[in-house]
């Protein structure tokens, strides 16, 4: 079946924590609206930009298959959608169903700019687990006081770390920690003894959060759209662009409960709004102003807690992983601190020791071209960018604990708009290794057009002589959290033509480089091939 919706992109007027201010949206809503499909549907998305900022919608783990045109990454896959144009993103969600979500990819316009997807089974077809009494969808945020456009901009002209969010949001809503928000605040109905589907979904900028609901369990059933054996815990945590549909039951006393978002902080000496957005879990016949049960997360730099939940995802059915693999690949992903070159340092040279903050894959911080490398490459443009991307660091060192170079302080990256070349059908394993040249810190890395299959994790550096592989129920995912200080190693079949980004979902790393791009070429035959560009893609 085919879903069609209008988006418009509007500049909207909206007062949280007692400020009025404007912020861009779909249709006047934020968060947006939800985008309902089914297995196999065919979702036509006209958006029309109606505010004086460029825009792109992204399709955050739709897997695109020969649709990626419609991907929806600026610079990437298209040139953004201009004031005043239009653009109909189209495409089919071939053997995907769960809970994903949607968000501008310009700029950092995805801050404000974000909705859920959700796919349900097809008719006839039940969840692998209890049907609930109802769902809800809980999509947490970061809102920023700033215009984010321009947020971004004065960021990287700083050099130095962004400001902190001055909230987290649950549905939009900062709930009662917050000045001026006692009444702004999401809140769920619920039944006692009944259970609910609860399709939660970081939004967030800069974070990673945990998630949790006071004195209540969470069965993890899902993660990134993807079934997962049932598997019970106190909290969650998610990082930015990753899902996770988790079922709650009511039973506890009856009374008002809160449900927190907090704090995922792995990095040291790097700022974060440490103020928990609130909302309710509220039973029926509780007495409504009751003061809350309070949240209980764990610290902000809880790292166990983090494993704990990874420790659990597993499929739910014996997974598809590749056995045999054609190209192994390590990449390294981090941050760096650029020499100052700058004649007004005290303005533009806020990094560490003086310097400009950068971030890289393999040490080569990604420069975003100003056309679209689909195009590009489609096209065959030269010039534009680079087919070199190494399959492995140019330097083997302690990547964890020691600095690129034997001179301690030497932590700049190379630029470069450098992709990854892919024959088609290439059976891919893909270390990611996180290094700590700045800080160790937790990644949460997504690539474009495809989910994998995370075959293994660990801390220190990776090595292949012990490191322990799950080949026989990985979660499938596109969107991994390498562990702060670890690896991760993740394997897919590259079998989806088109120009795909892979990057770290944290907005500031990815404005800072922290990217790469694979280009996976056509096979055989029209099944095998990118179709023709949409008549509509927007230019340059
Ligand atoms: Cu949800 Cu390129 O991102």
């Amino acid at each position: 079946m085919a879903r069609r919706k209008h988006h418009l992109v509007q500049t909207t007027s909206i007062t949280k924590l007692c400020t009025t201010k404007d912020i861009v949206t779909i249709n006047g809503m934020f968060p947006g609206p939800v985008v309902y499909a089914q297995e196999d549907d065919r979702v036509i998305i006209k958006v029309t930009n109606e505010t004086p900022y460029n825009a792109t919608i992204h399709w955050h783990g739709v897997r695109q298959r020969l649709t990626c045109w419609s991907d929806g990454p600026s610079y990437i896959t298209q040139c953004p959608i201009q004031s005043g144009q239009t653009f109909t993103y189209e495409f089919t969600l071939v053997q995907q169903k769960g809970t994903l979500l949607w968000h501008a990819h310009f700029s950092w316009l995805r801050g404000t700019v974000y909705g859920a997807i959700v796919v349900y089974p097809k008719t006839g077809v039940p969840y692998p687990f209890q049907f609930p009494y109802e769902e809800h969808t809980i999509i947490l945020g970061e809102y920023f006081l700033q215009d984010l456009v321009q947020l971004e901009r004065q960021v990287l002209a700083s050099g130095g770390a962004p400001p902190v969010a001055n909230a987290y949001t649950i549905n939009g809503h900062p709930g009662p920690n917050y000045n001026c928000s006692a009444n702004d605040v999401y809140q769920i109905n619920v039944v006692p003894g009944k259970t609910y589907l609860l399709r939660i979904i970081n939004a967030a900028l800069n974070m990673e959060n945990f998630f949790g609901i006071a004195n209540h369990k969470l069965t993890i059933v899902e993660a990134d759209a993807e079934y997962t054996k049932p598997y019970t815990v106190d909290r969650v945590m998610l990082g930015p662009g990753q899902t996770m549909n988790v079922l709650v039951t009511a039973n506890q006393p009856i009374g008002k409960y809160s449900m927190a978002m907090g704090a995922y902080m792995s990095a040291r000496n790097v700022q974060f709004q440490n103020i928990s957005a609130v909302a309710y879990f509220q039973y029926l016949g509780a007495v409504p102003n009751s003061v809350a049960f309070p949240p209980q997360l764990p610290s902000f730099n809880d790292n166990l807690a983090v494993k704990t939940v990874m420790d659990g995802l597993r499929s739910l059915n014996p997974a598809n992983v590749p056995k045999e693999i054609d190209t192994n690949l390590f990449f390294t992903i981090g941050l760096n601190v650029d020499k100052c070159n700058s004649k007004t340092p005290q303005q533009n040279c806020q990094g560490v020791n003086n310097g400009v903050m950068a971030a890289s894959m393999n040490n080569i911080s990604f420069i975003k071209p100003n056309i679209s490398l689909l195009e590009a490459y489609y096209k065959k443009i030269n010039g534009l960018y680079t087919e070199d991307f190494p399959d492995v660091p140019l330097k083997f060192y302690d990547f964890v604990n020691g600095a690129p170079n034997t001179i301690p302080n030497d932590t700049s990256s190379m630029n470069g708009t450098r992709t990854h070349v892919l024959d088609y059908g290439t059976r891919v394993q893909l270390i990611l290794q996180d290094t700590g040249t700045v800080s160790t810190e937790n990644h949460p890395i997504h690539l474009h057009g495809y989910s994998f299959y995370v075959v293994g994790y660990g801390s220190g550096n990776y090595n292949p002589q012990t490191a322990q592989l799950n080949l026989v129920d990985p979660p499938y995912m596109n969107t991994i959290g390498v562990p702060v200080g670890g690896w991760a190693a993740i394997r897919f079949v590259a079998d989806n033509p088109g120009v795909w980004f892979m990057h770290c979902h944290l907005e500031v790393h990815l404005s800072w480089g922290l990217s790469m791009v694979f280009i996976v070429k056509n096979g055989n035959g029209v099944l095998e091939t990118l179709p023709h560009p949409p008549a509509d893609l927007p230019r340059c």
